[in-house]
C-alpha cells in the first residue's frame, strides 16, 4: 500500500503532463466557460477555396425530429466533447444544472500552460459589450410584412440590410450562424462549436457583410479567422441548457454599412418583457424541414410566447429552462443551419433592433405542435460581459 501511494502519484502527474503537452496550452476552463484557442493559423495555411453549402451534417443535432437517431448522434457529439475535455481538463461538469450566470468570479485556472514552451501571442483588443446606442442594431429600411416574407416560411433578406449577421464556416463550408456583437467577438450557439477539437480551430472563419453563401458572390465579404471559441462550461449537448458561446475573432473588424453590431439588451431586467411581441429570426438555414439550406440570407418574422406557454407545446418531451425562449407563427421557423444566428426584436418602429435570442433548437421546423426555441440574451448579459474580456 505505502509504495502504490507514491507510484499512483508520479502516474497521474505523468498524465497530466502528458495531456498539457497535446494542447499547448491552449485549451483551458474558467468557472463559467471552456476556452480553445486556435493553433498559429501559419502553420497549416486555409486553401481558401469554398464549397457549396448544400448540405448541412447538423441534422444529427437535437432539432432533428425523432428521438431515437437524435441520441445516437447526441452520444457522438458528447462523446467528442468529453474526450476533448477529459484529455487536457479532467472531468468537465457538462450536466451540471445550475445557471451560472449570476457568478461573479473569473479567476481563470489555467491547468496547461505551465508545461509548455508554446507562447501564443494574443493581440485582442477588450471591448464591452455592446448596448442599445445609436451604433448597434441596425436592420432593413422598410420591414417586411409577415405576408411578403424563407428560413420556414420567410423571404430573402435585402441583401446587407441586417449587418449584424455572419456566417461561420468550417474549411470553407458553412455550419452556423452567428452575431457581431463587437469587433473582434460573435455571438453564436455552443452546440454550434462544442464538436469541433482543438485541432480543427483554426479551420473557422466567420463571414460579415455576407448575404450569399455562393463562392461566386464573395464582393465585399470579409473573411476573419476564429482565433478563439469560448462556450459555456455547463452547456448540456442533450438538453441544450446554456446553449452559448462567443468566437473571438484574429484582429477587429472595421464597421461599415456593411458590418455593424447587433445590439444587446440593455438589463435582465423582466425575463418575459418580450412575449407575445414579434421578432424577425434571420439565417441560411433549410428552408424546410428536412430541405436544402438556402444560398442567401432569409428572414421570417414570428412571435414570442411565455415559457409556460411554450412548456404546454414541449410538456413530456423537453424542457423549456428560464434561460430559453420560444417564438411560432403559422408555417414559420427557424431550421437546421439557422442555429447560432439572432432572433431580433425592434421595440418600437425605427428603433435599433435588440438580439433577444439566439436560434437554438425545437422540434421539427414549423411544426404547429412545436415552437422555435431560442436562448434568452437577457439571461446571459454577465456570461457575454465575462467573456469578452477572456
Ligand atoms: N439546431 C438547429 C441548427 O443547428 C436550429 C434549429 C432550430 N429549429 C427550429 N425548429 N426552430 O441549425
Amino acid at each position: 500500500m505505502i509504495l502504490v501511494r507514491p507510484l499512483v502519484v508520479a502516474f497521474l502527474a505523468a498524465a497530466l503532463l502528458l495531456g498539457s503537452e497535446s494542447v499547448n496550452g491552449r485549451i483551458y476552463q474558467t468557472d463559467d466557460a471552456i476556452i480553445v484557442e486556435a493553433e498559429d493559423h501559419d502553420r497549416d495555411k486555409n486553401s481558401g477555396e469554398f464549397k457549396i453549402p448544400f448540405w448541412f451534417e447538423s441534422n444529427y443535432f437535437k432539432t432533428n425530429g425523432s428521438s431515437s437517431s437524435n441520441d445516437v448522434e447526441q452520444t457522438t457529439q458528447t462523446t467528442q466533447t468529453t474526450s476533448l475535455t477529459n484529455s487536457s481538463l479532467g472531468l468537465v461538469d457538462l450536466f451540471d444544472s445550475n445557471v451560472t450566470t449570476t457568478t461573479t468570479s473569473t479567476t481563470t485556472t489555467t491547468v496547461t500552460t505551465t508545461t509548455t514552451t508554446t507562447t501564443t501571442t494574443m493581440p485582442f483588443v477588450e471591448e464591452e459589450p455592446v448596448f442599445p446606442e445609436s451604433s448597434c442594431g441596425v436592420g432593413p429600411a422598410k420591414t417586411l410584412t409577415m405576408e411578403e416574407q424563407r428560413i420556414v416560411g420567410g423571404t430573402e433578406a435585402v441583401k446587407n440590410s441586417w449587418p449584424g449577421i455572419v456566417a461561420l464556416k468550417k474549411n470553407g463550408t458553412f455550419i452556423c450562424g452567428g452575431s457581431l456583437i463587437a469587433r473582434n467577438k460573435i455571438l453564436t450557439a455552443a452546440h454550434c462549436v462544442v464538436a469541433i477539437p482543438q485541432r480543427e480551430v483554426k479551420l473557422l472563419t466567420v463571414e460579415l457583410g455576407i448575404h450569399s453563401l455562393l463562392p461566386s458572390k464573395k464582393a465585399g465579404v470579409i473573411t476573419k479567422k476564429v482565433r478563439r471559441m469560448t462556450r459555456h462550461r455547463r452547456f448540456n449537448p442533450r438538453t441544450f441548457f446554456n446553449d452559448i458561446a462567443i468566437l473571438t475573432l484574429e484582429s477587429n473588424v472595421d464597421y461599415k454599412s456593411t458590418i455593424s453590431p447587433v445590439c444587446l439588451p440593455s438589463a435582465n431586467s423582466n425575463a418575459e418583457q418580450y412575449a407575445d411581441k414579434d421578432a424577425t429570426i434571420i439565417g441560411w438555414g433549410t428552408l424546410i424541414e428536412g430541405g436544402f439550406q438556402s444560398a442567401v440570407l432569409q428572414q421570417v418574422t414570428v412571435q414570442l410566447m411565455t415559457n409556460t406557454k411554450c412548456q404546454s407545446f414541449y410538456a413530456g418531451k423537453d424542457k423549456i429552462f428560464d434561460h430559453m425562449m420560444c417564438a411560432a407563427a403559422p408555417g414559420k421557423d427557424s431550421c437546421q443551419g439557422d442555429s447560432g444566428g439572432p432572433l431580433l426584436v425592434q421595440p418600437s418602429p425605427g428603433s435599433p433592433w435588440i438580439q433577444a435570442g439566439i436560434v437554438s433548437w425545437g422540434i421539427g421546423c414549423a411544426r404547429p405542435e412545436y415552437p422555435g426555441v431560442f436562448i434568452r440574451v437577457a439571461s446571459f448579459l454577465n456570461w457575454i460581459r465575462r467573456n469578452m474580456r477572456s
